[in-house]
């Protein structure tokens, strides 16, 4: 983390956990653990969980995020969930992109940069995920890909909006697995990620993007991927369920 140019995030992403009771219960336990964090605070629930968590989480500067949303403003598209609708609950965040719904979702490049546009539009700030797979790794094509997912979901993003914008480095082989990627493999693609950001806009906006990294981050590994130069914060799914831990992330966060 580099953080006199930049801002470091902690967000977790909840995923399909959670009831509305148990969110809220959840946030309880996390509030008080974070409340001196010296790094931006997000939790990325499901859209049931959203009206519990903004309630639970007011006046405690944890943002609040949903894990998707669609890029039409409204109409005909049963099952889901408009960014604006998300904007007009006080939503601030939204993820979008991740392996997930690309893997079992349909998302492709062209939808993920149509998703994020429309939340940028709606006022959202966009946690945009990009990775390779196991496969795609073993092929050497990392950088290559991953420098295509950011272009093209990048596209028509002004440099203004990209203060409006977080990219998630997420190894598709460390999400979920308990494999998580060396801390020097992380920031060698975060630091990758950021020269796309730099040829596209230029090296001041390169230098002001919170690039995360995402995969298996928890309370015991966070502390050395933090410490990379250009690892500015996590998304965590897994450790994000359990406060303690997600507060050991935010601390190493803070710390760092
Ligand atoms: P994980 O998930 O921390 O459980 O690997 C990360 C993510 O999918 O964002």
């Amino acid at each position: 983390m580099n953080k006199t140019v930049r801002k470091a995030v902690i967000a977790g992403n909840w995923k399909m956990n959670k009831t509305p009771a148990e969110a809220k219960a959840l946030l309880e336990e996390i509030k008080p653990l974070v409340k001196d964090a010296g790094c931006v605070v997000v939790v990325c629930v499901p859209y049931v969980d959203l009206a519990a968590a903004l309630e639970a989480t007011a006046g405690t500067g944890i943002g609040v995020g949903a894990e998707n949303c669609h890029w039409e403003v409204s109409g005909a598209y049963t099952g889901e969930v408009s960014a604006q609708m998300l904007a007009s609950m006080g939503v601030q965040y939204v993820i979008i992109g991740h392996s997930e719904r690309r893997t079992y979702f349909g998302d492709t490049d062209v939808t993920v940069q149509k998703r994020a546009r429309a939340a940028l539009d709606a006022g959202l700030t966009v946690i945009l995920c990009v990775g390779e797979t196991l496969e795609q790794r073993e092929q050497g094509i990392t950088a290559e890909l991953v420098a295509m997912q950011a272009k093209i979901a990048l596209q028509g993003v002004s440099r203004e909006e990209l203060a409006r914008v977080i990219i998630a480095y997420e190894p598709v082989w460390a999400i979920g697995t308990g494999r998580t990627a060396t801390a020097e493999q992380a920031n060698e693609v975060c630091a990758l990620i950021r020269e796309v950001v730099k040829e596209l806009y230029d090296a001041g906006a390169a230098q002001a993007l919170t690039i995360q990294y995402g995969g298996s981050m928890n309370a015991k590994n966070a502390a050395e991927l933090l410490a990379q130069p250009d690892v500015d914060g996590g998304l965590i799914g897994g450790a994000s369920l359990k406060a303690p831990d997600f507060a050991e992330i935010v601390k190493a966060a803070t710390v760092g």
